[in-house]
């Protein structure tokens, strides 16, 4: 999600420092950011001219000290692993300057605890942003149990300058977006598994009877399946209810290494440059 975070404060013209230790992996976000502008110059939202400013906006850096050596905010987007996340802003701790704002894109790993890491709870937030970035207006804004009031107001406001709708929550497992949309992907899995229904069928109902623009498995698929999982692990673990222990259909499904969109095969089969929708041969009913 780092190049569409990129994408949009580069676009509201803020200069965005895009930071991955992998050099590839930096040339892949701008080719990224690059193709999601030419969408919106191609439906006219955007200009060639607005195009060439916002690319110029975007500097890389595969050093973090050099890249948040100046830095007033820092969204840390790194993969949902805890342990990961804490050695990062372990780092951006002792790297940004003491006034710069530590926020993380994390989907549901603890505020508080990221915070405590650092030796600045109090400038440490939550900043979680939906995919795709350029398109989805929430930013789920989640104050950690330290964190400063006023720091909070700062990015409130700095998520309106985006063009977002930000919507403060406080931080317990899931906060609120994932705690109310991953149940309902995990029953939706549940269903599948019990042979209540079929894809195709549990995806329509909730698209064309509630208006989702995607069903719950399309969904899944989209997010991450391995994404998915570890959400519902810290659902089940924070919260230590039953209800939400992952249904072992995703468990087995992780574990084989199937994970939606960016493997190539979830409960959907995703060919190259396709957006048709085709059940995975696994699912297919006879
Ligand atoms: N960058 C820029 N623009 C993009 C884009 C991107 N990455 N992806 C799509 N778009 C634009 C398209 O150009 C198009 O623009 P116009 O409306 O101006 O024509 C618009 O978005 C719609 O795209 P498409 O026509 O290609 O496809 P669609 O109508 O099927 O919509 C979708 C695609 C926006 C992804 C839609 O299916 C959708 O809203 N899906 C649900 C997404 C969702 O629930 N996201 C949240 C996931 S949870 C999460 O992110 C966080 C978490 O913690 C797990």
């Amino acid at each position: 999600m780092g190049n569409g975070i990129a994408h949009v404060f580069a676009q509201s013209g803020f200069t965005a420092q895009l930071i991955d230790v992998n050099k590839a992996q930096l040339e892949k976000a701008v080719q990224t950011i690059t193709r999601n502008i030419d969408r919106q110059v191609a439906k006219g939202t955007v200009t060639e001219e607005q195009k060439k400013t916002s690319l110029q906006n975007i500097l890389t850096f595969s050093d973090l000290k050099e890249g948040v050596q100046n830095a007033d905010l820092v969204v840390e987007a790194a993969t949902e692993n805890a342990e990961l996340k804490l050695k990062i802003f372990k780092q951006l701790d002792e790297s940004a300057p003491m006034h710069c704002v530590l926020a993380t894109n994390t989907s549901s790993i603890s505020i508080t605890k990221i915070a405590a890491s650092t030796s600045r709870p109090d400038k440490v937030i939550g900043m979680h942003f939906m995919n795709p970035v350029p398109v989805m207006r929430l930013v789920e804004v989640i104050n950690g149990y330290a964190t400063d009031k006023r720091v909070t107001e700062t990015i409130v406001a700095l998520s309106k300058q985006l063009n977002k709708i930000p919507c403060v929550v406080n931080d317990y497992p899931g906060f609120i977006a994932n705690r109310i949309l991953m149940p309902m992907i995990n029953e939706a899995i549940y269903s599948l598994y019990e042979g209540v229904a079929g894809i195709e069928e549990i995806d329509s109902i909730m698209k064309l009877g509630m208006s989702h623009p995607m069903g719950p498995l399309q969904l899944a698929d989209f997010i991450g399946l391995d994404v998915c999982h570890s959400i519902m692990h810290v659902l089940y673990e924070g919260l230590g209810n039953q209800k939400y222990a992952p249904c072992p259909l995703l468990t087995n499904m992780v574990t084989a290494g199937n994970l939606g969109i960016k493997t190539g095969e979830g409960f959907y089969k995703y060919a190259e440059g396709s957006r048709e929708l085709i059940v995975s041969e696994k699912f297919k009913r006879n």
